[in-house]
C-alpha cells in the first residue's frame, strides 16, 4: 500500500465537546431556534444519511449516479490529465470511483473530512481500488482554509469535487463565501467540479425529504440523541417530530425539529423551553435552476465552464472555473 495512505494529518479541527455544547447553545437562544446541520452528522447520522440514498422517494444520489454513468468519460475529458483531485467531504465513494476510473494520469486524490473514521475508510477503499494512485487524506473543515498536502509531482490542474449537492445546505450568502474559498484554494487554473441539485415539481422535492419508510424522520431526531450524549441535554425525542416543506419562494426544503408539546429541556446548566409547534430549523436544502447557479457562480468570481444533467434533467454537475 501507499504510504501516504495510511498517516491522518493532524489537522482535525472538529470541535470538541464544550464546542457543541456552546453552538447548541447559541443555537437554543436565536429566534427562531435553530441548530447547524452538521450536527446531523455523527457515526449514526451518517449510516441514516446512507440509507436515506437507498430510499425510492431521494432521488438525488440516484440521478447523480445516473449523470455519472452517461457523462463521467466526458467530464474527465474537460478536466484533462494530470489532476489533482481534492474532495469536500468522502462519502460518495461511488461517485468519485466513477471519476477517477475517467480520469487519465491522475496525480493524487485527497479527500477532506471532518470525521475520522469515514475518512480512514475512504483511504482504505481507495488504496484497494486504485493502488497506483497516490492518496493523500486530510481531516479537516472544508469551510476553514486548508493547508494542502504537497503533491507526489507537479499537477496540470488543482480540481474541487464537491458531489453530493452538499451546496445546498448553505444559504446563498455563505454559498458564496465557500464558492470564494474554494476559488483560492484551487488556484490559477484550477476548477470546481460541483453538484447541484435542480429545481423542479415541489412535491417530488417534497416526497424525498418525507420519505415513507421514515428514515429521514429518524436522521432528523438522531440530532436530539447525539446532542443529549455529548452534551448530557435531556431532550425527550418523543416529544419532538420531523418537518420538511418545500418554500418555493426560497427554492429550498427547510427542515424543522417541532416540538409537539409545551416543554422544558435541560441544556448544560440552564433550562430551555419550547412551545407547543415550536419549530426549530436545522436544515436547508436549496435547490437551483442552471440560471440561478450561474449567477451565484459569477458573485464568488466564478463561471460556469460546462455543466452536466441527468438523462431525466432532475441533478447537475458543473465544472467552475475563475471568471
Ligand atoms: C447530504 C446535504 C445533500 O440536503 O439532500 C438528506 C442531506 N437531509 N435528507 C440533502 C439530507 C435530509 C442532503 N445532503
Amino acid at each position: 500500500m501507499n504510504t501516504q495512505v495510511c498517516e491522518l494529518r493532524d489537522d482535525d479541527r472538529r470541535p470538541p465537546a464544550s464546542d457543541v455544547l456552546q453552538v447548541v447553545q447559541r443555537g437554543l437562544g436565536m429566534r427562531p431556534k435553530r441548530l447547524p446541520s452538521w450536527l446531523f452528522y455523527d457515526e449514526r447520522g451518517s449510516q441514516l444519511f446512507e440509507e436515506i440514498c437507498a430510499q425510492p422517494e431521494y432521488y438525488l444520489t440516484r440521478a447523480e449516479i445516473d449523470l455519472m454513468n452517461v457523462h463521467a468519460a466526458e467530464i474527465a475529458q474537460v478536466l484533462g490529465p494530470d489532476v489533482r483531485l481534492i474532495e469536500y467531504g468522502s462519502g460518495s465513494a461511488i461517485k468519485t470511483r466513477m471519476l477517477l476510473e475517467q480520469l487519465t494520469t491522475p496525480v493524487s486524490y485527497m479527500p477532506v473530512e471532518i470525521s475520522p473514521e469515514p475518512l480512514r475508510e475512504s483511504v482504505e477503499q481507495f488504496g484497494r481500488l486504485f493502488p497506483g494512485l497516490a492518496i493523500q487524506p486530510l481531516c479537516a473543515d472544508f469551510t476553514r482554509p486548508l493547508r494542502l498536502p504537497i503533491p507526489p509531482r507537479a499537477p496540470r490542474r488543482n480540481v474541487l469535487y464537491f458531489p453530493g449537492s452538499t451546496i445546498g445546505n448553505f444559504e446563498a450568502r455563505d454559498a458564496i463565501d465557500l464558492l470564494r474559498k474554494m476559488r483560492n484554494e484551487m488556484g490559477e487554473g484550477g476548477g470546481i467540479l460541483v453538484g447541484v441539485d435542480l429545481k423542479k415539481d415541489s412535491a417530488a422535492i417534497e416526497a424525498a425529504y418525507n420519505d415513507k419508510a421514515g428514515v429521514t424522520a429518524e436522521f432528523t431526531l438522531n440530532m436530539l440523541t447525539r446532542i443529549n450524549r455529548e452534551i448530557g441535554s435531556d431532550f425527550d425525542l418523543s416529544a419532538f417530530r420531523h418537518r420538511a416543506r418545500y418554500n418555493p419562494m426560497a427554492g429550498r426544503i427547510e427542515t424543522y425539529i417541532v416540538s409537539t408539546r409545551e416543554q422544558q429541556v435541560r441544556v448544560g446548566r440552564a433550562r430551555v423551553t419550547f412551545g407547543e409547534e415550536e419549530a426549530m430549523q436545522v436544515e436547508y436544502s436549496c435547490k437551483y435552476s442552471l440560471e440561478d447557479f450561474a449567477t451565484l457562480a459569477t458573485h464568488a468570481g466564478l463561471r460556469v465552464q460546462d455543466a452536466w444533467m441527468d438523462p431525466q434533467r432532475q441533478f447537475s454537475v458543473q465544472f467552475l472555473v475563475r471568471a
